[in-house]
């Protein structure tokens, strides 16, 4: 049976055995069904080399289980004890600047020191010998948010077999890294170096071929733990990935190792900006998930965290993130973690059990919660409904990390987010998607920033179009192939003649600049020397150097239009020209397999009470809906509609 998950990570190390049974109580009372056990318990299971202490876990795991509690059993190799890190000083991680980490936190450790991955491999192997059978088991969760990464000597030479296979020939890396300019040219493989700190500029290309190469050593790391688990389990294994700038994961291309895609996430904005980040996040989790189910693993209970200080959610906006995570595909909520530690380096992270115990409002909304949840479980596996796609692609972000833009103020996630918002605002469901994938469901596809384009990945943006597809380009799009060599001939260079344009010169604006446009809007951060070849233009520059030049352009291509929007444009402006109203209530709608069933999760987001149109069941209160259903400012409800 497909449920929704409900509970979080359970970490009952830090607390005498006294506090557990404690714990499975209030699990039972607040509904959870499911805990990650075991992520940080490295030292805790085999405090020294090969000496296995499981009997605490043992004890856990049954607890768990008389209580009705699932386990997601984790492997703890995020954080090796700190036996590991003394008989294997080579295996702790160095920065760019050859500093040698020291024991003392978590992740501090090198994916590349063979090392490593035989402990880790040891150490899952020894769970799931131990614990396969366990009847409370319900996944393996292997890892924790993949991500640490080392500049070692071991990590080099890694990173040279990996070019070699990518390359083959020195020539053809001089080539793809354009060497020749400033004296980079390799003779002999052993030259190469991962990009350390240095002098000045680094190498555009090295730069984002370590990252592809970094995350391509994760995930062999990752599939020799999920190896160990599969030879003798059946569960769904699982990592949880979490998305950041500091996050060198390809999760796009992760999800297909994964049994289900799990992520962690926690908004970094406190006012409406965090439900557009939950929105954002959940809708990514789902274009990596490939549509189908997927699990928000993490999320706090009680504070947002602007990275100055906590913002205490304020009542229902627990529920109201995760129910937006379930609306958007997450079978489940879960959250870190289940009860506030009293030491260690995050004893101030709220928990679902804060620090003032069950008898406390957060507790009261949990327990709530988790009696909601079972009441909305026909939803799990079903689709959400999207008809407009944003295009997503690390490498692209990855390589305006490395590269020295003609601005600063050119930010590829800004530039995605803003796309995301546009629609949000609007209250339209956004899927993300690959460049390349196959875009044919989509009436719309938006393309931001999409500095950096492979030839197959612009035919097939081509063919969406000619097939009958809305394309919309932002700009700075279509500039460099995958090897981060500018598109000769004028930008945007891949996708020229499909918008029918041709840009001569950038005109990036001062950071907080704006030019006007006739149509009324304005534009920021970014202007372009448009020459509309074969295109229509939609609306000019007004006023400084590109006045009346084009900004906005569109051209029938096949059945289908391509346009080019060559400055940012903000919500209002977008609006304007898309045709699309600000709404506060966001909707989300899922269909089933059949067809035959519709649910419509609904958030109001304004503070005022209003009335949206609706007919069926309210799932929350069980009530018939004829017509029209009632929100009070923050509230919520799912329809479901035949
Ligand atoms: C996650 C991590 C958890 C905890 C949490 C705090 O990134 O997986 O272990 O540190 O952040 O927000
Ligand atoms: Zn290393």
């Amino acid at each position: 049976m497909t449920r929704l998950w409900y509970g979080g990570d359970y970490n009952p190390e830090q607390w005498d055995s006294s506090v557990w049974k404690e714990d499975v109580d209030l699990m039972r009372q607040a509904g959870v069904n499911l805990v990650t056990v075991g992520v940080f318990s490295w030292s805790s299971l085999e405090p020294s080399p090969g000496e296995y202490q499981f009997g605490w876990l043992d004890q856990v795991l049954d607890l768990l289980h008389a209580g009705g509690v699932s386990v997601d059993l984790a492997t703890p190799t995020a954080s090796p004890p700190p036996w590991f890190s003394r008989l294997h000083p080579e295996a702790l991680p160095v920065t760019p600047d050859g500093v040698r980490l020291t024991h003392g936190s978590r992740d501090t450790y090198c994916a590349c020191a063979p090392a490593y991955r035989s402990a880790a491999a040891g150490i899952a192997r020894a769970l799931v010998n131990r614990y396969d059978n366990h009847p409370a088991l319900a996944m393996w969760h292997v890892h924790n948010e993949y991500g640490a990464v080392c500049y070692c000597s071991l990590a080099a030479d890694r990173f040279r077999d990996w070019l070699r296979e990518r390359y083959g020939s020195l020539d053809r890396l001089n080539a793809a890294w354009t060497t020749a300019f400033w004296s980079q040219g390799y003779a002999d493989w052993q030259d190469i170096q991962p990009p350390r700190s240095t002098q000045y500029l680094v190498n555009p290309t090295q730069f984002l071929d370590y990252r592809r190469f970094w995350s391509d050593e994760l995930l062999k790391a990752f599939l020799e733990q999920k190896a160990e688990i599969r030879e003798r389990s059946s569960l769904p294994i699982t990592t949880n990935v979490v998305f950041g700038g500091w996050v060198p994961v390809n999760h796009a291309q992760w999800a297909s190792a994964v049994d289900i895609v799990a992520i962690d996430h926690y908004p970094s904005r406190t006012d409406l900006g965090a439900e557009e980040q939950t929105a954002f996040g959940a809708d990514l989790a789902r274009s990596w998930a490939g549509g189908k189910p997927w699990l928000l693993m993490e999320q706090a209970a009680g504070a947002l965290n602007d990275g100055q200080r906590l913002h205490a959610k304020e009542p229902g906006r627990m529920a109201r993130h995760s129910l937006s995570h379930i609306a958007r595909g997450s079978n489940g909520a879960l959250f870190f973690q289940w009860r506030a530690s009293r030491g260690g380096s995050e004893m101030y992270h709220s928990a679902l059990v804060p620090h003032a115990g069950a008898s406390s409002r957060l507790f009261r909304e949990v327990a709530d919660l988790g009696s909601v949840l079972p009441r909305l479980e026909e939803v799990a596996d079903s689709q959400v409904v999207a008809e407009v796609a944003v295009l997503w692609d690390v490498e692209c972000w990855w390589a305006m990390q490395g590269t020295h833009l003609p601005s600063s103020s050119l930010d590829y996630l800004a530039a995605v987010q803003d796309a995301h918002r546009h629609y949000w605002r609007a209250g339209v469901t956004v899927d993300f998607a690959a460049p390349s994938a196959d875009l044919s469901s989509y009436k719309l596809v938006v393309v931001p920033s999409l500095y950096l384009i492979s030839d197959e990945a612009a035919a097939s943006l081509a063919a969406y179009v000619e097939g009958g597809g809305q394309l919309v380009v932002g700009y700075f799009s279509g500039i460099v192939d995958p090897d981060v060599q500018v598109r000769l001939g004028g930008y945007p260079g891949a996708f020229r003649s499909l918008l029918g344009v041709r840009v001569e010169e950038f005109h990036p604006l001062p950071a907080d600049g704006v030019v006007e446009l006739s149509s009324g809007g304005q534009g920021r951060l970014w202007s372009e020397d448009v020459e509309a070849v074969s295109a229509e233009v939609v609306d000019r520059y007004v006023g400084g150097v590109l006045d009346g030049k084009p900004a906005i352009t569109r051209r029938q291509v096949g059945a289908g239009t391509a346009w080019y929007v060559s400055t940012s444009v903000d919500s209002e402006t977008a609006a304007g020209i898309f045709g699309l109203s600000p709404s506060e209530v966001e909707t989300v709608r899922r269909r089933s397999g059949s067809g035959d069933t519709t649910w419509t999760f609904l958030f109001n987001h304004g503070d005022a009470e209003v009335v949206v149109p609706a007919d069926g069941v309210e799932l929350i209160s069980g009530v018939a809906v004829d017509g029209e259903l009632s929100l009070p400012g923050g509230g919520y409800a799912v329809v479901r509609s035949p």
